[in-house]
């Protein structure tokens, strides 16, 4: 069976999704004992830095782009362990723009090349995780077309909802203008200032907007040890560590039920 692809989606910068998009799919891997893919395409390669740094990989051989180039990713795989595999970024993506508008003339193929070097490569994984840039761009366009689910992050510190609203209405317009096919698989409120507390105006206008049943129940909340874990890599030493695992491990179990009622009601129509 094809794996289920997610992107972790919000258009403003800084609000935890590359952590989400790494985290999950090291649960997914390490507590879960899924086969999963992460596929980093930010040309900053903040995902990247955090798994080869985590897992002791020094040496990053072809990254997303060489791939992009030969229209072929599987030689860019990297094996983490036996269940996480990462395809990596590198400044070199920058390009990844003009690279589509040469490659192709039709806008619907520059939107779903990745979708395209995906098919051949999806059936060895449970997940696939892509973690973008916070723009809409050639890459957040060919995330979503590739992707089944968007993870949706609210900044639950904030009076805005800005970043999470922008991105729902982007991808009505994809699925208008494109037949992009995306499910989304909940709203996720992410603390990212310490001492902050949750404000419940913002999560409870979230539920009317989104459905009460799609805001997570499960947040991530503000822990050092996450930013800790940018410096050291991530670790599963201590009690702090364990914490932090736990929160992630919490909205993984939460985001495989929501999938599963998903794929549960695709079954009925069948
Ligand atoms: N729950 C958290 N608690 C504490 N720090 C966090 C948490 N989540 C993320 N951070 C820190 O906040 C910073 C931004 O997080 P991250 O890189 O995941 O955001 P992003 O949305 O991917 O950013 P960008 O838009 O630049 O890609 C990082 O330094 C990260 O370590
Ligand atoms: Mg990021």
């Amino acid at each position: 069976m094809a794996a289920k692809t997610i992107v972790v989606g919000n258009f403003k910068g800084g609000v935890g999704k590359t952590k989400v998009a790494v985290m999950a799919s090291w649960e997914l891997a390490y507590e879960f004992n899924k086969k999963v893919l992460l596929i980093d395409m930010d040309p900053q390669a903040n995902a990247t830095t955090l798994v080869a740094r985590s897992s002791g990989i020094s040496n990053i051989g072809a990254t997303i782009f060489e791939g992009f180039n030969a229209g072929d990713l599987s030689n860019t795989i990297i094996n983490v362990n036996e269940n996480l595999d990462l395809i990596p970024a590198a400044v070199s993506f920058k390009n990844l723009p003009k690279f589509l508008y040469s490659k192709f003339s039709e806008d619907i193929q520059q939107i779903t090349y990745l979708k395209q070097l995906l098919e051949p490569i999806k059936n060895k994984y449970d997940y696939i995780f892509i973690d973008v840039p916070p723009t809409i761009s050639d890459y957040s366009d060919n995330a979503m077309m590739a992707a089944d689910y968007v993870l949706i992050i609210l900044q639950a510190q904030e009076l805005s909802l800005e970043g999470a609203e922008t991105y729902v209405s982007y991808l009505q317009f994809m699925a208008d203008e494109y037949d992009a096919d995306i499910q989304v698989v909940g709203v996720l409120p992410v603390l990212l200032r310490a001492g902050g507390r949750v404000d419940m105006s913002t999560v409870e206008r979230a539920q009317d907007i989104f459905g009460t049943d799609n805001v997570y129940e499960n947040y991530v909340k503000h822990l050092e040890r996450l930013k800790a874990w940018d410096v050291t890599g991530i670790a599963n030493q201590d009690q702090h560590d364990k914490k932090a695992h736990q929160v992630f491990i919490n909205v993984v179990q939460e985001m495989l039920e929501k999938i599963d009622h998903f794929e549960g009601e695709g079954d009925l129509d069948e």
